[in-house]
């Protein structure tokens, strides 16, 4: 009978001397060594010069929080060295009692081969104060590791919320120890513009002008959260041209790119209420809300803006990318008006796409900017709607698209040859609940999303070619900020699933079968998302007696091992009590029947129906030991996911 319960039990004994530290995301090839590599004060560090700036970042975590001089020098005891023979992104981490080497395919790599040394070490050594009397050693171990995409992303909305430059820097902080390497910067949208743009002063003073409600408590109130929600321009500041410089500085260092996200046509509220004439009629918008029917023109001042706030992003943000949004752009303003129709019938739209000669127009509009920005050779980015309605095909070559209504619509931009980075609603969209019940904080949408969810998400659904898979080029979670005015609110969504979207893109799905294992991991790795100062949930492990979504779905009767002592309670006579305790996920738990087993063979049943869900029932069961049993007892629990297969909980015994 296969049980996670079996899996984990004998490995939690075994490996107590020797177990791996709780790397995340889990590394693909890890094999222990004899001894450990103590930090002293003649540990140094050597890199070659390319590498200076990974160097300093591990010398400066080493030194600050052990004490230890740590010094670069030429010759080390921690070497990190470049082998382009492997993988961009990848690396090899030898950790013997004498010494450790970093080898990476690029400076990259070396950057993520650090990372998990710093997880060999205590948790203190991503704090920010020092822990001289913490065990500065590491277990010795050769890792060989490279991540599956190189797509592993976070998207933060700095528009409806502002968050000051100091948060945006330790965001990135913590995104670069999980080893997530895109961040998608939501700049500007309906209720602000955050990017300062100089031959647009207005820009980012027409919203500053508008209250800045930054409230210290989540809105409970729902008119309270419908004001966040739609349209309102809201103050609170912007990010400068030099606040920019010095994060894109920090980022590269971090081995993240920054794609910042120019909004066009739709979610431009704030931009034609600063600059009307780039709207479609020239005219401020009426329509104050957040998807407004108002959208930006196609005449030459609308062209002409865009150019120039591009050409000005281009200069600050040196990365690949370029996002220009395109979500959620109704097409009536640009069906009514005179100029744009006209525009449609000179550019032959009407032919090429009757059915959505408007939608034609946005790709069209997509297409220029792409055509634009590819002369400094950056490529663009697009929410899903960018391919719908007779658009696929028609995209600029290069163009990614984020598909975050559809896995359809991913599969076929995929097949189509775009690279695609999936932004799902479910389960990417961290506006939503951790875990069902109460104590949660605020969310847009009820949810909730587990990290389960995120880390059992299928990159590759049936459908996608050969061509198809190489286009998958990763996952990225969004933050949306309507409902979440404070930073700690933020870090409290985002951790700890970014770390599964972490594991879900870095490593092979082969690797990612056994999530007690991922949350066990998860639970230790906490200690780390602390030590970074972050605002996060709290896991527990998982229990010896829990079931999971694993459980859930092999569909088959569960057999634990009982504690000793509970044998031993058993055996005197004494009834044992067991209570089902649903803890999170979409849905409960059905119990059918518990049943007490020696040597594999029921010899005593409590056999009703019992439910635990988001509800707060908790059944009761109660077995007795006949007297004079003997054989090796075990439990067998029957029980099925209530109406689906997302659920955790555990097992109380009494006594
Ligand atoms: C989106 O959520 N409108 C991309």
């Amino acid at each position: 009978m296969k049980s996670f319960i079996f899996i984990w039990l004998p490995l939690a004994v075994i490996a107590a001397e020797t177990s791996p530290p709780a790397f995340i995301p889990l590394p693909a090839k890890v094999e222990l060594a004899q001894g450990r590599f103590q930090l002293n004060t003649s540990t140094t560090i050597a890199a070659s010069a390319d590498l200076s700036s990974e160097a300093n970042y591990l010398a400066s975590h080493l030194r600050k929080t052990s004490s230890l001089p740590i010094p670069i020098e030429n010759t080390g005891t921690i070497v990190l060295s470049i082998n382009t023979t492997l993988p961009n992104e990848g690396y090899q981490l030898n950790i013997t009692q004498s010494n450790v080497t970093i080898t990476g395919g690029s400076a990259a790599g070396v950057f993520y081969g650090i990372q998990t040394f710093l997880q060999t070490l205590p948790a203190a050594v991503y704090g920010q104060t020092a822990s001289p009397k913490a065990d500065w050693s590491a277990q010795a171990l050769r890792i060989e590791d490279a991540p599956m995409c190189s797509w592993r992303g976070v998207h933060l909305d700095s528009a409806r919320h502002f968050q000051p430059k100091a948060f945006v820097l330790k965001f990135l902080e913590s995104m670069a120890a999980q080893k997530l390497n895109r961040f998608h910067w939501h700049l500007v949208d309906s209720e602000g513009w955050r990017l300062e743009i100089k031959k647009y002063p207005l820009l980012t003073e027409v919203s500053q002008s508008s209250p800045a409600y930054y409230p210290e408590e989540i809105p409970t109130n729902p008119t309270f959260r419908a004001k966040y929600r739609y349209g309102y321009l809201h103050g609170g500041g912007y990010y400068t041209q030099e606040d920019v410089r010095e994060i894109v500085a920090r980022a590269k260092e971090l081995h993240i790119t920054i794609i910042p996200e120019i909004e066009f046509p739709g979610h431009a509220m704030a931009a034609m209420l600063a600059y009307p004439e780039i709207s479609t009629r020239g005219q401020s918008p009426k329509d104050i809300s957040n998807i407004t029917s108002d959208l930006i023109g196609v005449h030459p001042k609308a062209i002409q803006f865009l150019r120039d706030v591009l050409d000005e992003t281009m200069d600050l943000f040196p990365g690949e990318w370029i996002h220009f949004g395109g979500d959620e752009a109704p097409k009536g303003q640009w069906k009514s008006d005179a100029f744009t129709q006209q525009r449609i019938e000179e550019l032959g739209l009407r032919t090429i796409n009757p059915k959505a000669p408007e939608d034609a127009l946005q790709a069209w509009l997509f297409n220029e900017m792409s055509t634009h920005i590819a002369k400094r050779g950056r490529h663009a980015v697009g929410w899903e709607e960018i391919m719908h309605n007779g658009n696929l095909g028609r995209l600029a070559s290069g163009s990614v698209i984020m598909p975050w209504l559809s896995t359809g619509n991913a599969v076929a931009s995929a097949n189509a040859g775009y690279g695609i980075v999936y932004t799902s609603v479910g389960p990417f969209y961290l506006d939503s609940y951790q875990v069902a019940g109460a104590g949660e904080p605020s969310a847009l949408y009820t949810g909730p999303i587990t990290v389960e969810n995120i880390y059992r998400y299928n990159l590759f659904p049936a459908g996608l070619t050969e061509t198809g898979r190489k286009n998958v080029l990763g996952a990225q979670c969004q933050l949306w900020s309507e409902l979440m005015p404070r930073t700690d609110d933020i870090e409290y969504q985002a951790y700890p699933r970014l770390c599964a979207l972490a594991e879900l893109t870095w490593t092979a799905p082969e690797r990612r079968t056994d999530i007690p294992n991922f949350l066990q991991r998860l639970s230790q790795h906490g200690a780390r998302l602390t030590a970074l100062g972050l605002n996060h949930r709290r896991v527990a492990p998982p229990s010896q007696l829990g079931w999971t979504a694993e459980f859930l779905n092999a569909n088959k009767p569960w057999v634990v091992a009982l504690p000793e002592s509970t044998v031993e309670k058993l055996r005197q006579g004494k009834p044992l009590g067991l209570r089902f305790e649903y803890r999170d996920g979409q849905n409960g738990l059905d119990i059918q029947s518990v049943e007490l087993l020696a040597d594999g063979k029921p010899v005593a049943t409590d056999a009703h129906e019992g439910f635990t869900g988001t509800h707060p029932n908790k059944p009761d069961y109660l077995l007795t030991l006949p007297k004079n049993t003997s054989g090796s007892l075990t439990l067998r629990i029957k029980a099925n996911g209530s109406g689906g297969n997302d659920s955790r909980g555990e097992v109380v015994l009494k006594p």
